[in-house]
C-alpha cells in the first residue's frame, strides 16, 4: 500500500479516536467517521443501524451519495449486503453483475461500481453497518477493509458510551424525582404530634425515606350496642412496609394495660401487622444514632462475650463456604457498608475458594451531620450492573438501613442481589428485608467487638460482646425534650 494512503488513514483514525475520547456528542462522531472515510476512500460512505426489531436498516448519516439512493427508503435487513446479519465484511468489486444489491438500477444511476459493507459490532453483536461506494472498480484490499473497519468500531465504542451515558442520567432522573417528592411529602406534612417522641421518631423515618402516616386510623376494640366504648389508634402507619408502629414513653410497669389494648387488637384484626416501640427500646434506637439519654454514658465496658474469636472463626468459614458453593461459576461482587463491616467481610472473603471482587460503600447516619436523609457517603466504585452481588453487613437491626442501600443497589440493575449479614437482631426488625445468610440470630442487646462499634470504640475486640447493662442517665445524656419524665400519653 502506498505510504501516502497509509498515512492518511492514519490521521483519520487518530481524529476520530479523539472525539471518541472526549465528551463530543454521539452524532458529532458518526459524522466524523462517515466523513473521514469518505474522504481517504476517495468514495461515498454511509453508516445505518438495525432498527431494536432487527428488521430494518436505518439510514443516520452519508457523504458523496446522491439523495435519491439514500431515499430509496428503508433496507430489508435480511435482503441488504450481509454483514449486518453474518458479522462479516462485505466487498463488492462489480454491483452490476452481483444479485446481493437490493437496488441495482439505483445504484447504476448513481455511478457506484463498488461497495464494501463493514458490520459495527458493540459487545458481539452486530448493531448496523458502515458502507462504502466507489465509482471506479475496486478491489479492495485488507488494509481498506481494516480500515473501514477500524472507524467502525469506534463509531461502535461512540455507540455503547451514549447508551451509557443515557442510562445514567435516567437513573439519576429518576432518583432525584424520588428525592423532590419526598422533600415534598415531608412539607405537606406539617403534623401536630402527641408527644415529641413522636416527632423525633418521624424524623427517623424521613431520614430513611420512609413513609409514614401518623395516626392513620382507630381500631374499635369494644361495644355496647352499636356504639363503640374502647378504640385503640396506633401511632403511625408505614405503608411501604404495611406495619403499623406504637410508640410508648409510658414506665415498663404501666404498660400492662397497653399490651392487654394490643393483644385484643391483633384478635378482632388478626390481618394487620403492629409493633410495639418500648421506652425502652427507642431509647435505645435513639441511642444508636448518638442521642437520647442511653446516647453518652461511655465506659461501661463489656458484660459479657457473645462469641468468642474461635467460635466467630468457625461460623465464618461456614459462610464461606455455603456463599463460595452457591456463588460457584459467577464472579460475585461482595458489597459491605462500612464501618461495621470491615473485620467480617476481611475474614468472610479470605475463606471464600472462587474468584470474586470487592466492594464497599458508606452511606450518612441519622444523627449525623446533616441529618435531613440519608445519603450515600461513599458509593461502590465497580460496575455491577448485570453483576451478581452479595451484600455483606455487620447486624441488621431495624433494617432501615439495609433496605436503603437494597434499593440503592438494585437501581444500578444488578442481575442479582442476596444479603449475608453476620448478626441478625431480628427482635427490632422495622423493615423487613429478607437475609439470605445469618450467621447468629443475636438477642436484643447492645453488641460490640470485630468492628462493631458504641461510639467508635470497641471495634478491635478479636470477639463479640454485650456491652454492660443500659442504665438510662438522663443527666449525662443529650435527653430529647419529653423523655426525661415518664408521663403518660
Ligand atoms: P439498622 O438500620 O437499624 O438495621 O442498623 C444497622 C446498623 O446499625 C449496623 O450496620 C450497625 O452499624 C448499627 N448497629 C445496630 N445494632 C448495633 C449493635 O448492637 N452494635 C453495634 N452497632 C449496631
Ligand atoms: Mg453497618
Amino acid at each position: 500500500m502506498p505510504a501516502r494512503k497509509e498515512r492518511a488513514y492514519y490521521r483519520a483514525v487518530r481524529r476520530v479516536a479523539t472525539l471518541v475520547n472526549s465528551d463530543t456528542a454521539l452524532k458529532e462522531v458518526v459524522l466524523a467517521v462517515v466523513r473521514g472515510t469518505a474522504r481517504v476512500m476517495e468514495a461515498g460512505a454511509s453508516l445505518v443501524l438495525l432498527d431494536s426489531a432487527g428488521k430494518k436498516l436505518i439510514h443516520t448519516y452519508s457523504r458523496g451519495l446522491p439523495q435519491y439512493y439514500i431515499r430509496k427508503g428503508l433496507l430489508d435487513a435480511d435482503k441488504s449486503l450481509a454483514e449486518v446479519v453474518t458479522g462479516q465484511p462485505v466487498a463488492i468489486a462489480d454491483v452490476e453483475h452481483d444479485s446481493r444489491i437490493q437496488y441495482p438500477e439505483l445504484a447504476a444511476k448513481a455511478g457506484i461500481v463498488s461497495i464494501l459493507g463493514v458490520p459495527l459490532v458493540v459487545g458481539d453483536v452486530a448493531v448496523g453497518s458502515l458502507r462504502v461506494y466507489t465509482r471506479r472498480h475496486t478491489e479492495f484490499s485488507n488494509q481498506d477493509i481494516n480500515f473501514v473497519f477500524t472507524m467502525a468500531n469506534l463509531a461502535a465504542v461512540a455507540l455503547r458510551w451514549h447508551a451509557l451515558r443515557q442510562e445514567k442520567e435516567k437513573a439519576q432522573q429518576v432518583r432525584s424525582e424520588a428525592e423532590a417528592e419526598a422533600a415534598t411529602l415531608r412539607q405537606a406534612r406539617k403534623v401536630a404530634f402527641a408527644h415529641p417522641s413522636e416527632e423525633e421518631f418521624a424524623r427517623i423515618l424521613d431520614f430513611y425515606n420512609i413513609e409514614w402516616v401518623y395516626e392513620p386510623r382507630s381500631f374499635p376494640l369494644r361495644w355496647e350496642g352499636d356504639r363503640v366504648t374502647e378504640m385503640f389508634t396506633p401511632d403511625f402507619y408505614l405503608p411501604g412496609l404495611d406495619l403499623y408502629v406504637e410508640l410508648t414513653t409510658l414506665k415498663q410497669s404501666l404498660v400492662t394495660e397497653k399490651n392487654r389494648k394490643l393483644r385484643h387488637l391483633r384478635e378482632l384484626y388478626p390481618e394487620i401487622k403492629i409493633t410495639l416501640l418500648y421506652k425502652k427500646d427507642f431509647y435505645r434506637l435513639l441511642a444508636k444514632y448518638g442521642c437520647g439519654p442511653l446516647a453518652q454514658t461511655r465506659g461501661r465496658g463489656v458484660s459479657r462475650v457473645l462469641y468468642s474469636s474461635a467460635e466467630l472463626n468457625r461460623r465464618v468459614r461456614e459462610l464461606a463456604e455455603q456463599i463460595s458453593r452457591d456463588y460457584a461459576g459467577r464472579h460475585p461482587v461482595m458489597v459491605g457498608v462500612l464501618r461495621g463491616v470491615f473485620c467480617f467481610m476481611a475474614d468472610l472473603i479470605r475463606q471464600m475458594t472462587i474468584p470474586l471482587e470487592v466492594d464497599f460503600m458508606a452511606i450518612s447516619y441519622y444523627g449525623g451531620e446533616d441529618d435531613s436523609v440519608v445519603k450515600i457517603t461513599k458509593d461502590i466504585d465497580l460496575n455491577v450492573a448485570g453483576r451478581h452481588v452479595v451484600m455483606v453487613e455487620d447486624i441488621v437491626d431495624t433494617g432501615l438501613t439495609l433496605s436503603y442501600v437494597i434499593n440503592h443497589l438494585k437501581a444500578k440493575g444488578v442481575a442479582s442481589l442476596l444479603v449475608c449479614t453476620l448478626l441478625d437482631k431480628r427482635a427490632r426488625r422495622i423493615a423487613d428485608v429478607p437475609l439470605d445468610y445469618v450467621g447468629f440470630e443475636v438477642p436484643d442487646e447492645f453488641v460490640v467487638g470485630y468492628g462493631l462499634d458504641y461510639s467508635e470504640e470497641y471495634r478491635n475486640l478479636p470477639f463479640i460482646g454485650i456491652l454492660g447493662p443500659d442504665q438510662p442517665d438522663t443527666k449525662e445524656g443529650r435527653s430529647p425534650e419529653g423523655f426525661t419524665s415518664d408521663e403518660s400519653q
